[in-house]
């Protein structure tokens, strides 16, 4: 299942006679002074390395800076009402970094930058220390809120940030490949994934699905009508007759511009829809919650090969009732197998959902079919 648990980092103050801050699971937490501009410049050149895609500065430019440069860099992060840095160390060795720099004072705003941890201390904690760091100096400074930007390839940090009380919002102007994400660093965020995740439970297909796809289709256009890009698709087993499905309408609803599109996520939130960076380039939601769900919500610009395929994928299972029925025995073997693991059920059938839609794909059978229904 998605439901990441949070990292374990907890409020990491920073001790002023030592400059250490408690402990992560794996590594201590260090506000940068001048003295560290070797470790900087080592953990920050380590990252353009090893994330190029994380990051819009390169290995290329950085790495010929001077040594004054990093120094004075250090010298700015430790000792300036502007800025802060923070160094993570497993032992002597720095294995990550953080930078946060006052961006809009009027309006309480800093901005986290250059994060990044090292590949052998990952999924420990490191990085939500090193936020819990940066949140406590923002705070202590007067800020509000913290920003940060997130390139459209780094799933992980989406996923990251959300997890720390981070909502997605548009940029003004919108940047391309880019995502923000802010957090007001005044209160405690929401728990992002709350309760237990839905079982798998697989229930014989109702004639009435189409109907609760067509009363949420007409519920949502109007709401969503700034950003949509034509009418929205019912897709998964439930748009497919006579398929046993989990009980989950599943809608398909294009946008023009998926960065336009984050404003439609509170407006989706307001009406019941719990949103999670759960999959990239779309915002996912579903409602009402994970652990009770009758609706899936993506929205997806049309230009993404996932909207093709999905389409594709209910055609070719409403024009094929041998296909349909395969997919019915795998789903149920799936379902036997991981009754309580949503992401192990749906990778139990993914290499299935894959070949059929290349092969429908091939065919171009996508969009050609209404909802009939097929053999049980
Ligand atoms: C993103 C990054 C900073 C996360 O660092 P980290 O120390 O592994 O993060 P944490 O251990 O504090 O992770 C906290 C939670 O975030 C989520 N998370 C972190 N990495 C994830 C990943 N690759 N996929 C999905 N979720 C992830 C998890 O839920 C994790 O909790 P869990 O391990 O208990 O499931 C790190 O992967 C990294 O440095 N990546 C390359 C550089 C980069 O992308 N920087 C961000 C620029 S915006």
């Amino acid at each position: 299942m998605l439901a990441p648990g949070l990292g374990q980092g907890g409020q990491p103050r920073i001790d002023a006679a030592s400059g250490w801050a408690e402990e992560a699971r794996l590594a201590k937490i260090r506000q940068v002074t001048e003295a560290d501009w070797p470790a900087l410049k080592a953990t920050r050149l380590a990252a353009l390395k090893d994330a190029p895609h994380a990051f819009r500065s390169r290995y290329a430019q950085e790495a010929l800076q001077p040594d004054e440069a990093w120094r004075a860099l250090a010298a700015a992060r430790g000792a300036n009402a502007d800025s802060a840095g923070f160094l993570a160390y497993d032992g002597d060795r720095p294995v990550g970094l953080l930078a946060c720099v006052w961006q809009d004072r009027q309006h309480g705003l800093v901005r986290l930058q250059s994060l990044w941890v090292a590949p052998h201390v990952r999924r420990g904690g490191v990085a939500s220390a090193l936020v819990d760091a940066a949140i406590g100096w923002a705070r202590d400074a007067g800020a509000r809120d913290c920003e940060a930007d997130v390139t459209d390839a780094n799933h992980a940090a989406e996923v990251f940030y959300w997890l720390r009380g981070f909502h997605r919002v548009p940029a003004h102007p919108p940047r391309n490949g880019v995502s923000r994400w802010l957090r007001n660093v005044r209160q405690t965020p929401p728990t992002p994934w709350p309760g237990e995740d839905e079982a798998v439970q697989l229930v014989d297909s109702d004639p009435g699905w189409p109907a609760k796809f067509e009363g949420e289709r007409r519920r949502l256009t109007p709401v969503l009508s700034a950003w949509l890009d034509g009418e929205m698709e019912h897709v998964g087993s439930t748009a497919v007759p006579g398929l046993l499905a989990k009980p989950v309408v599943d809608i398909m609803a294009p946008v023009h511009d998926l960065e336009a599109a984050c404003e439609a996520i509170p407006v989706l939130e307001a009406l019941g829809y719990f949103y999670a960076p759960y999959r990239p380039r779309m915002h996912w939601f579903c409602s009402p919650s994970p652990s009770r769900r009758k609706f899936h919500l993506i929205l997806l610009e049309k230009a993404e090969p996932e909207w093709a395929r999905r389409l594709a994928f209910r055609d070719c299972l409403r024009a094929d009732a041998r296909r349909a029925r395969e997919y019915a025995e795998l789903k149920r073997e799936a379902a036997r197998q991981h009754p309580r693991d949503r992401e192990s059920y749906t990778r139990a059938k993914a290499s299935f959902v894959e070949s059929a839609t290349d092969e429908a794909l091939r065919r171009g059978v996508a969009g050609q079919s209404a909802p009939r229904t097929p053999a049980r």
